[in-house]
């Protein structure tokens, strides 16, 4: 049984009170296996927050399923929201804005360690110092410390290391690196690599970089306007990228052997959004008649990918 399964999930926003609806996520489905490092590409606005934050039972679905370890995870109650809450924990992009200012780092741990597993005294100061450890902090230099006296990179550490205290066994990191420098951000992707390694923790990991993504990730989703385009391993998805999107997407990011010139990096961009069909033939320089119909998802050269062009090419 996969860790995870998302079926079919689907947001709708309402704009104002009688405004119209706004689907940011549409028809999401996909799983997740154990000890697996699952990256969630796309632009902005794609919805992979809304995703995350579904996930985090913090935001309801409007409709579909989320099932962890073959339970509904909307449809838990009383103790299993508890449990539940231990077994899945998120990272947010911005570590100031995720811990309260006018609290010290120790109390912010140790209170997880009271709240969601019932423990105190020497063993919580214990955990807490090894979680600190865990993520290469020296806990001297961070307890009795508030979170604006810490760089962006140690309150990050911080997060994570919180998280870990509830002992998880699924991380949802919704651009845990992007604010921190190149060095610091791969000392991170590291310590989460190696949770995956030495504690087989499964790991959903948001980002706008493919090639931080390439790194450590398994698989990588590739999401365009709140649908998923392609998922599968991430050697092929962004190694091999068969739909035109995660083309357009590799295609866009710079690399130190090419400058700028005019026209050399141009994705057509525009907000025009079909309401039927795949989205993406608006931008797509492959759009033809087949596309003004709902793309299905097509297992072609052991991937999903959402695209008519490999039609014929499709195992199913
Ligand atoms: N609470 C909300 N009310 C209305 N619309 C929302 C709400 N939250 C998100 N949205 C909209 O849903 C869409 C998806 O947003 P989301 O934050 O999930 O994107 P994202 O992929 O995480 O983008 P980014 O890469 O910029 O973080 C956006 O168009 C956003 O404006
Ligand atoms: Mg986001």
């Amino acid at each position: 049984m996969p860790l995870l399964v998302v079926e079919d999930l689907t947001k709708k926003f309402k704009s104002g009170l009688m405004g119209p609806e706004f689907t940011a996520v549409d028809r999401v489905s996909f799983t997740l296996g154990e000890g697996e490092i699952l990256s969630m590409l796309g632009e902005s606005g794609s919805g992979k927050t809304t995703i995350a934050r579904m996930i985090l039972r913090l935001l309801r679905p409007t409709s579909g399923r989320i099932l962890y370890k073959g339970r509904d995870v909307w449809r838990l109650r009383g103790r299993e929201v508890l449990w539940y809450y231990k077994e899945v924990q998120g990272v947010f992009q911005d570590p100031y804005s995720s811990f309260n200012p006018v609290h010290r780092v120790d109390r912010i741990l140790y209170r997880v360690l009271s709240n969601l597993r019932g423990l105190r005294g020497v063993e919580a100061e214990k955990l807490v110092r090894s979680s600190l450890r865990r993520v290469g902090l020296n806990p001297q230099e961070v307890l009795g410390k508030y979170p604006h006296q810490l760089s962006g990179g140690q309150l990050q550490r911080v997060s994570i290391a919180r998280a870990l205290l509830a002992s998880p066994r699924l991380l949802v990191a919704d651009e845990p690196v992007s604010m921190l420098d190149a060095s610091t951000r791969i000392d991170i992707l590291n310590i989460l690599a190696e949770l995956r390694d030495e504690e087989g923790m499964a790991i959903i990991l948001i980002g706008h970089d493919m090639s931080l993504s390439y790194y450590i990730s398994d698989r990588a989703i590739v999401l365009y306007r709140g649908s998923i385009v392609e998922d599968g391993d991430v050697d092929k998805v962004l190694g091999r990228p068969l739909h035109p999107y995660t083309q357009d997407l590799m295609e866009s990011v710079p690399r130190l052997d090419r400058k700028w010139s005019k026209g050399r990096i141009r994705i057509p961009y525009t907000d025009a959004a079909p309401a039927t069909g795949c989205k993406y033939r608006a931008r797509c320089r492959y759009a033809f008649e087949k596309c003004s119909r709902d793309p299905v998802m097509l297992d072609v050269d052991g991937r999903r990918v959402a695209c008519w062009l490999y039609e014929g090419n499709s195992q199913k």
